[in-house]
């Protein structure tokens, strides 16, 4: 199905449109029939199938528009936002030359902080897993363990929790990314590009048939370019 999607700089206002003008909340008058899921006709679930479709495809400027509203709400006392910060790591990624796995991995690695603050990293990793390298999706999930090498020794905890990751094939792969792109990444004299410089990136991931195995190349190791 043929879509048109628009995104507001960094407003957070995201609209969808589908063919025809109409809004994806102009669906709202197409309703199953049942009350109870398991009372519920083969036609209700395929209507539902056929909304979900479409609703699947709205991940890329919903992400976006989650992004956008980390410009001012989330986490304060950096010198810049968390959206910024976002912004920097995808750029310090593609600046090395990263493939488009890595910079959207860079730039949605902290999406999980203004909606799940207490595991952020794993949050981000449940988006990207179905369409990122695996190799990807293992960074992002535990870069929040591997990131306590840097300050934890100031709270009196445990900056090597890392270790507990000893061994893993992706390990170094983890230390490098936290190393050379998320904890240098807060930087507000950094030539750091927009928002809407990675959207074509980040529609072209999210919009890869999810956990497919060539996508996702389970084990294997690249490492950062
Ligand atoms: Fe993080
Ligand atoms: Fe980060």
């Amino acid at each position: 199905m043929s879509r048109r999607l628009a995104v507001t700089g960094f407003t957070g206002i995201v609209e969808e449109m589908l063919p025809g003008g109409r809004k994806m909340g102009d669906n709202e008058d197409r309703r199953v029939s049942f009350t109870q899921m398991k009372d519920g006709t083969r036609s209700d679930y395929e209507l539902l199938q056929e909304l979900e479709e479409q609703y699947i495809h709205g991940t890329a400027p919903r992400l976006l528009d989650e992004l956008a509203k980390q410009a001012e709400e989330t986490l304060t006392g950096y010198k810049i936002t968390r959206l910024a910060h976002a912004l920097q790591t995808a750029t310090r990624a593609e600046n090395d030359g990263a493939d488009t796995d890595w910079i959207v991995s860079a730039l949605l690695h902290d999406i999980g902080d203004r909606l799940a603050p207490a595991n952020h990293d794993k949050f981000a990793a449940e988006i990207l897993r179905p369409y990122v390298r695996d190799e990807c999706t293992w960074t992002v999930e535990h870069h929040g363990s591997f990131q306590k090498i840097y300050y934890m020794h100031h709270y009196g905890g445990d900056p090597e929790e890392r270790r507990k990751f000893a061994g893993h094939p992706y390990y170094q792969t983890c230390a490098d990314f936290c190393e050379r792109w998320d904890q240098a990444s807060f930087d507000p004299d950094f030539p750091t590009r927009d928002l809407d410089h990675f959207r074509p990136a980040v529609e072209k991931v999210f919009a890869r048939a999810p956990h497919d195995p060539a996508v996702i190349c389970k084990g294997e190791i690249r490492g950062l370019p």
